[in-house]
């Protein structure tokens, strides 16, 4: 039935598209059913890449994509499902796709294609191995606009870089104030229309999302595992999601046994080997040390991971690289690892109304020589692997200034 229908509609779409401009981004030309949530891009993972979005009716769901350039489309149905705010969740998975090729694609509903007049369109996963990809990392990021928040010049700012991106990490705390299921469209979703239907994006949970996380969190995204914590392969890089909750973490011990577990079973690899999670270690910001991370500093030294990304300070602060034992390491000696704090996606503002409080202060700092660089501005940071070669570059989101550029050779 669905198909059918995606084979007829474009066409009808093609020739009416010119009239559907008034229609404005979220309606269909060819249907009363409402977009309330955009696409947005999940587990883009081996050949696969799974398409979501949010109407307010519908009770079928279809994907058509292809390759740039290419004639012929393929199909693929999907499932719809209630969810916690009444919204309809679409979900398709696309797979067997051509590694690290360019789609573009169309959503459908029972009733016809959805957003006509919109190209969406993303890069499908990088071949295992595969050594030259870039992706951007940054946390602490949904407060509205209205609150004080500033995730619309984050929003504007990814969107200028969708095309040279391969994937996203967002770094916890998504979605303030409690990470509850009915903020995620007005504190999130509606400051990243230019970026989520064409950047994947995976997740690790924050403080403020730590709150019934099963009956909202996870029915927000798609993610391997447990969805608390996971691992994925991405070309030549092997990445690890941490659940570090409230900073004690999510099962600390059994999730600790996991990390191990995991990192040993990449350990003969020359992959990358890149953490993310949610609460720092050492740092020179206003936020002390969590134990809990610290206490995995050993296990980052034994199985060589070259660099751990975390948000919850509302900062940016690359710090020198440290040993097992948190010991700024000298060059030459030991290789350690890179750690980063980049929880400057849209609430700056430590307390109070100066957006610009608890700037760091390495000079003053209780870890001497610990900072190798820091900017207390709103920022993300776009990571380039190539080959042995990692480079980053965190830039501003408000003026797209860079404000710290450095290299990881392995
Ligand atoms: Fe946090």
């Amino acid at each position: 039935m669905l198909s059918k229908r995606m084979l007829v509609y474009p066409v009808l779409c093609a020739a009416l598209c010119w009239s559907c401009m008034s229609c404005g981004p979220e309606r269909s030309s060819m249907t009363d059913i409402q977009v309330l949530r955009m696409p947005y891009l999940q587990t883009a993972l081996a050949d696969s890449m799974t398409v979501l979005w949010r109407t307010d009716a519908g009770t079928e769901s279809g994907v058509r994509f292809r390759k740039k350039g290419a004639l012929a489309w393929s199909e693929a149905e999907g499932v719809v499902r209630a969810t916690n705010t009444s919204l309809i969740e679409n979900e398709v998975t696309l797979v067997k796709l051509e590694p690290g090729a360019r789609y573009e694609y169309e959503i459908f509903t029972d009733e016809g294609q959805l957003l006509p007049e919109t190209s969406l369109g993303f890069r499908a996963p990088v071949a295992a191995g595969y050594s030259v990809f870039s992706f951007f990392a940054v946390g602490d990021i949904g407060e509205a606009v209205e609150g004080g928040g500033t995730p619309d010049k984050l929003g504007e700012a990814l969107s200028s870089y969708v095309d040279s991106l391969n994937f996203g990490l967002l770094l916890g705390d998504i979605v303030y104030p409690e990470g509850k299921s009915e903020d995620y469209d007005n504190n999130l979703f509606r400051y990243f229309r230019e970026v989520f239907p064409y950047v994947p994006v995976f997740t690790i949970l924050g403080n403020h999302d730590w709150h019934e996380p099963e009956a909202n969190y996870i029915k927000e995204w798609k993610l391997p595992g447990n969805e608390h914590y996971y691992s994925f392969d991405y070309g030549n890089a092997h990445f690890i999601a941490l659940d570090s909750k409230n900073g004690d973490f999510y099962d600390y011990e059994r999730q600790v046994a996991w990390l191990e577990e995991d990192l040993s079973r990449v350990a003969g690899t020359e992959n990358w080997k890149i953490v993310f999670l949610h609460h720092n270690g050492r740092s020179c910001t206003y936020k002390d040390a969590y134990e809990n991370v610290v206490s995995l500093y050993p296990i980052f030294e034994k199985h060589g991971v070259h660099l751990v990304l975390n948000g919850h300070a509302h900062t940016y602060e690359r710090l020198n690289p440290m040993n097992g034992q948190g010991e700024v390491v000298r060059e030459g000696e030991q290789k350690g690892f890179t750690s980063i704090t980049v929880g400057s996606g849209g609430k700056l503002r430590g307390v109070g109304t100066d957006p610009k409080a608890f700037t760091p202060d390495p000079d003053n700092c209780r870890y001497p020589g610990l900072v190798a660089a820091y900017a207390h501005d709103w920022a993300f940071l776009k990571l380039d692997i190539s080959g042995e070669s990692l480079r980053g570059t965190a830039i501003t989101t408000h003026d797209l200034k860079v404000v710290d550029r450095f290299e990881i050779r392995k």
